[in-house]
């Protein structure tokens, strides 16, 4: 099998190093609302200083600008972030995505940024499941090698697709019919799946629960899954009722039709807490509820009870991650991924189009 080559290889000495770095962050207000992306980067940029390279050109895309200059999205606002977090000199690249060609993965593109440096460094684990032109495209033009953070990445999930025996996954979210892959091979690997956010709902119309207005997928769920006894669904829910501010906690089985399921429950919580704090291992990516809409309570409660019993966790997703992050965790036992999708879809299939990409870069 052909391996990625370490950042730790590569003779950067009086060279001009492109660094591709996910730095697809949070920002209100013109500030960024999260460091982690960012400092998931910073050792990396700090071994290319301390191996003499001449310069340092980053790499990164901020939004869905749709291949058009959008103001709003322009890579200075986290630039200002990145130079207040690490002295390493850098020169910052603006926002990929404002040319189409970057997400056409257009070779003509690959070949520009390709000329701007002579190593590529992936550093954007975050990104590796995007098949675009600085993914995917520089490799074939330059000498190219894994980050640090991104080596790490990928061998902690790489350990999460060999859990000791007894572990737990949770998965939350939407779209049951993009996870369908990852949910039949997490069942085939891990004791428990305990299954929230929307995707719990296909499951509880699945078995013939009611729904109420509750968001569904397109698809229904195959028979096999639904019907595997190790896929759990929360019994009770919180419910808000449409059109009204009105909320409420009850089981699962007595949604009434004018109410959805906005989060999962409090004796659900307790329970699924009291798992996870026997697990050898807990792999997770994402929120039980409606998180960005504020329904944080049973991602709050797993999260919570994750970091005070020190269980070893693989966490990935946005607002998982910002769910543990509340808590002070010991980085030695939780290991929060970058990556939302990446995560997801490196689970699934084992391997990821940035990997493959290494794998065959230029020599
Ligand atoms: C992410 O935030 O998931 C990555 O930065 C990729 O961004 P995308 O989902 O817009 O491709
Ligand atoms: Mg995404």
């Amino acid at each position: 099998m052909q391996e990625i080559r370490s950042v730790k290889d590569a003779d950067v000495a009086g060279k001009r190093v492109l660094v591709r770095v996910d730095f697809n962050v949070p920002i209100q207000d013109g500030k960024v609302q999260s460091d982690l992306r960012i400092l998931a980067a910073l050792q990396t940029l700090e071994l290319l200083q301390k191996k003499g390279a001449a310069k340092i050109i980053l790499l990164a895309h901020l939004g869905r600008p749709d291949g058009k200059v959008v103001d709003g999205l322009r890579m200075a606002q986290v630039e200002a972030r990145v130079r207040e977090l690490t002295k390493v000199p850098f020169e910052m690249h603006e926002n990929l995505r404002f040319d189409p060609r970057e997400e056409q993965n257009d070779d003509s593109f690959a070949k520009e940024l390709a000329g701007l440096g002579n190593i590529f460094v992936n550093e954007a684990f975050a990104d590796s499941h995007r098949a675009h032109a600085s993914i995917v495209g520089i490799p074939k033009f330059l000498p190219s090698f894994a980050g640090l953070r991104f080596e790490e990445e990928v061998l902690r999930l790489t350990l999460a697709l060999t859990p000791p025996h007894g572990a737990l996954a949770v998965i939350g979210g939407i779209k049951f019919e993009t996870k369908v892959p990852l949910i039949k091979k997490l069942l085939g690997l891990y004791a428990e799946v305990l299954l929230g956010g929307a995707l719990a709902n296909d499951v509880i119309k699945a078995r013939g629960l009611p729904f109420g207005g509750s968001l569904l997928s397109d698809t229904p769920v195959p028979e096999d899954i639904a019907s595997d006894e190790r896929l759990l669904i929360p019994d009770d829910a919180i419910f808000a009722e449409t059109g009204s501010n009105a909320e409420r906690s009850g089981r699962v089985v007595d949604i009434r039709a004018e109410e959805s399921i906005i989060d999962i429950g409090p004796a659900t919580s307790k329970r699924w807490a009291e798992k996870i704090s026997k697990a050898p291992f807990v792999l997770w990516n994402g929120p039980m509820g409606i998180y960005e809409q504020g329904y944080r309570d049973g991602t709050d409660v797993l999260a919570e009870e994750l970091v005070r019993s020190g269980i070893p966790a693989v966490v990935g997703g946005g607002d998982t991650a910002a769910a543990v992050s509340k808590f002070s965790f010991n980085p030695e036992k939780v290991f929060i991924s970058t990556g939302g999708g990446a995560m997801l879809q490196f689970l699934a299939d084992g391997t990821l189009p940035a990997i493959e990409a290494l794998k065959v870069s230029a020599k």
